[in-house]
């Protein structure tokens, strides 16, 4: 006997007894099953009423039975010792409704039902993901507008670059976390394809109205095979692939604050709410926020490699391996959707040193711009432009730039022009060289806005979809249970 008490409702039959404590315990999801407990409601409910609409029950005590069914949603059973969260509810419902909670099964199984059940609560999980994404990326994109003027280096090969702004650099992260959601998206129509009538492998003998099942929980339409709809478990590998990337996305924007923020390179300061102190060096300010944010890439890669190591050697039908996969792609949300939120916090928070970020920006970082200049101005082609540019900017960087030094340099390299140290510092200004960068997409501050616009504008009609999305369930569910 199990130590809920009473026979186990599945196992009066092949079975002669109960199964080990020790074992049950070892096989249960039911820790896990939290997550999903209303959404296996949801999934019972609507049986009920589709056993009761097809003349298996009686329609009244069905209703009733529902009912207390959907008492549940607020005031959850605690269970222990118990396969799963499925087998509770039954045996939860056998205590008032011995007749309806014997039909439980009846046309349905575990496997199509879990399956149902993850999809509305994953279906809830990836859009609280997704809002979370947007909200992230609106914050990045009104800080960038704030900050569209601000001269700040960008790197490449992690050695300055060439000037540009903070804004800008705000923006690229918007645009890279905004790519993600036709990805998000996807998941979601995953989601939205009921797999209850599949029953245990391959669907049932009993006459169950599919279509209907489906409506009542809000999925768009029903799957077209049983054994694939009941067994894979492809949807929660899609949900997983993309938040790593968004982890991964995450993961690198630390990092690079990480960076910023060391006395080393000055450009930012955390500020005092998200930085942490040592107990030691009093002068200490730790980027921990950003710290423990860039290790989250690594969490959900373990868990794509678990839910992938136990996705391959698959037969095709539902094993028990398949539960595992569940709490994975919970726990990689949990780590996700709480990065985004200190994200948006970071982003509104930081600090930039505006000195030190334009000084990176002075004269060489501008080199190109000269160079540039060189061949527009001088005819020169731009390789030999490029060469000059390169001269001066070591005269530049060793502090030996003046008229003699130029003029040598000039001579020297074979060239007759008249480029003067002024001509030079003045091209290679930061705030004017950010102001000579044209079309779309460049460091432009002009451009940087527009961009920003325009993505703000995708960030607000992406949201209103999912609010459309958020609202189609929620009114599937509470006719449910009205
Ligand atoms: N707890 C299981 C899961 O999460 C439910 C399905 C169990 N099916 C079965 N035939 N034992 O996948």
């Amino acid at each position: 006997m199990a130590s809920n008490g009473g026979e186990t409702p599945h196992r009066r039959g092949i079975m002669t007894r109960e199964m080990d404590l020790d074992a049950i315990r070892y096989t249960s999801s039911i820790k896990f099953d939290t997550e999903i407990m209303k959404a296996v409601i949801y999934v019972n409910v609507a049986h009920i009423k589709e056993l009761a609409a097809a003349n298996y029950l009686e329609p009244s005590t069905a209703l009733e039975a529902a009912k207390t069914l959907a008492e549940l949603l607020d005031k959850p059973i605690t269970v222990s010792d118990e396969e799963d969260i499925h087998i509770a509810v039954e045996r939860h419902l056998s205590q008032g409704y011995p007749d309806v909670a014997a039909m439980l099964s009846f046309g349905k199984s575990r496997n199509d039902a879990v399956v149902a059940a993850v999809k509305i609560r994953l279906r809830e999980r990836m859009l609280e993901l997704y809002l979370e994404l947007l909200k992230a990326a609106e914050t990045l994109l009104k800080r960038c507008i704030r900050e569209a003027e601000t001269i700040f280096p960008v790197y490449t090969h992690l050695q300055r670059a060439m000037p540009a702004t903070y804004g800008f650099v705000l923006a690229s992260y918007a645009l890279r976390l905004i790519k993600t959601t036709p990805q998000l998206k996807h998941v979601l129509d995953l989601c939205s394809e009921s797999p209850l009538g599949s029953a245990a492998a391959a669907g049932t003998d009993i006459i169950l109205n599919r279509r209907r099942l489906a409506d009542m929980l809000g999925f768009e339409r029903v799957s077209l095979n049983a054994l694939e709809s009941t067994a894979s478990r492809d949807f929660i590998l899609s949900a997983l692939g993309v938040t790593h990337a968004i982890a991964l996305i995450l993961s690198s924007i630390a990092e690079e604050m990480v960076i910023y923020s060391s006395e080393e390179f000055g450009l930012l300061k955390m500020p005092d709410e998200l930085a942490a102190t040592s107990s030691v060096m009093p002068q200490k300010r730790n980027p921990v926020v950003a710290e423990i944010m860039r290790t989250k890439a690594g969490e959900t890669l373990g868990h794509v490699a678990a839910v992938s190591s136990i996705l391959a050697r698959q037969p095709s039908g539902y094993s028990l391996d398949l539960q595992q996969v569940t709490p994975k792609v919970w726990q990689a949300l949990d780590e996700v959707v709480e990065s985004l939120r200190l994200l948006s916090k970071m982003v509104e928070k930081v600090e930039v040193d505006v000195e030190r970020a334009y000084k990176a920006c002075m004269p060489p970082t501008a080199a190109v711009f000269l160079a540039n200049y060189i061949t527009l101005r001088y005819g020169l082609p731009f390789r030999k432009a490029h060469g000059l540019a390169g001269r001066i900017s070591r005269l530049i960087a060793e502090d030996r730039l003046g008229r003699d030094t130029l003029a040598k340099t000039v001579s020297e390299l074979g060239l007759d022009l008249t480029l003067s140290v002024e001509e030079i510092l003045e091209v290679m200004e930061p705030r004017r060289a950010v102001k000579a960068y044209v079309g779309v997409g460049s460091a432009n501050p002009s451009k940087v806005v527009e961009t920003a616009e325009l993505a703000l504008g995708r960030v607000a009609v992406e949201r209103e979809w999912a609010a459309r999305r958020r609202e189609e369930w929620g009114r599937a569910l509470s006719r449910l249970l009205g």
